[in-house]
């Protein structure tokens, strides 16, 4: 008995972990206001359920079109500004280039957009195959 109840307490605390896991990431997708006590960083993305993270490229295709459409086009094939396709550069730089903007040709985002909103964004850029 007390076997059986070491092995469901075991299976408890591993399906808390889970529930945690989950609940740090949704953070990501609620428009970036995780809600306190654990800041998470995009990179905690990993591993996680399919559907959020669908939902995350969901939100940053919605900055996207708020901000950045009119110059790398509806379809992220560009217009003013380059086609997003397939750009093969790793998150960071991706995030670090709308944070910063490019001088004169683009603005910076770091104030317009919190870090969780930047992920956003990049998981949406990073989708556009
Ligand atoms: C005013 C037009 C304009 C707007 C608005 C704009 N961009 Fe850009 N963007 C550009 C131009 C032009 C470049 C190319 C700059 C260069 O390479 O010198 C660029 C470059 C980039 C790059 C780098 C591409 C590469 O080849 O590595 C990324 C990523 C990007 N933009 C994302 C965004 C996102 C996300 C937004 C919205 C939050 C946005 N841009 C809004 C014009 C714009």
């Amino acid at each position: 008995m007390a076997r059986e109840l070491k092995g469901l307490g075991a299976g408890l605390i591993a399906g808390l972990g889970v529930v945690g896991a989950a609940f740090g990431v949704s953070a990501i997708a609620t428009h970036g206001q995780p809600s306190s006590a654990t800041p998470e960083k995009p990179h905690a993305a990993a591993g996680v359920p399919v559907t959020v993270v669908s939902q995350i490229v969901t939100t940053g295709h919605g900055y996207y079109l708020t901000s950045c459409a009119g110059c790398h086009g509806k379809d992220g094939r560009g217009v003013v500004g380059p086609n997003l396709h397939n750009l093969g550069d790793p998150d960071a730089k991706i995030a670090l280039n709308i944070k910063n903007g490019f001088k004169g040709q683009m603005p910076a985002y770091k104030d317009s957009y919190n870090d969780t909103q930047i992920a956003a964004l990049v998981a949406y850029i990073q989708s556009l195959t």
